[in-house]
């Protein structure tokens, strides 16, 4: 690990994330972690970045890949079991190349358990992501998304500083 950099109070109920790789992690203040039943993991490779933002919650198991970059914004709910990975690892094709591309969450945004967000994926601002969904294409701002593929459902209602509790 290059550096892990919190700014401030961190928390954790339960058993802590176990963090690999040789990449950079950035905490905001008050991120809060959970870890009953599945253990939380976290790889960022030599290149990568991980950052999650100020008061975002990250419950049990939820399995982080960054490759390159991953960023999940301020006031964030990631629930348990969610998967968030920016590089497929693998080819598809013969001489394809290996997928990779930046994986970014915006602010104050849900996303429901078992959930896979998956590389080049950006979900905007107050967007909701419903349980198990495979979200393969970007979400807009304040959007309910949901399903596999995951489709837009419909509009969120939210101010620009709403927090979701
Ligand atoms: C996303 C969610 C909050 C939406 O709830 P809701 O507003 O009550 O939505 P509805 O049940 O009215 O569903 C609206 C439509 O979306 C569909 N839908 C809702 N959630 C879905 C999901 N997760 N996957 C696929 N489709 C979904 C419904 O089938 C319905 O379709 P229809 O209009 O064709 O009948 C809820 O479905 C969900 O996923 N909750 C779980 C959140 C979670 O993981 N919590 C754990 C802690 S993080």
């Amino acid at each position: 690990m290059r550096g892990i950099k919190i700014a401030d109070r961190i928390s954790v109920l339960g058993t802590p994330p176990h963090i690999a790789g040789k990449g950079r992690i950035e905490f905001g203040s008050l991120v809060s972690f959970r870890g009953f039943g599945s253990r939380s993991w976290f790889h960022v490779s030599s290149k990568g970045k991980l950052s999650i933002g100020s008061r975002s919650f990250i419950n049990s198991g939820v399995m982080i890949d960054a490759a390159l970059r991953v960023s999940i914004g301020k006031n964030c709910l990631i629930g348990d079991c969610v998967v968030i990975q920016d590089s497929n690892y693998h080819e598809i094709d013969e001489g394809s190349g290996v997928k990779t591309k930046a994986v970014l969450i915006g602010d104050n945004v849900w996303i429901g358990r078992n959930s896979i967000i998956l590389p080049g994926v950006e979900v905007g601002d107050h967007s909701v992501i419903g349980a198990g969904s495979v979200v393969t294409k970007s979400v807009p701002p304040r959007s309910l998304a949901a399903g596999n593929p995951a489709r837009i459902l419909r509009e969120v209602v939210a101010s620009p500083d709403y927090i979701r509790t």
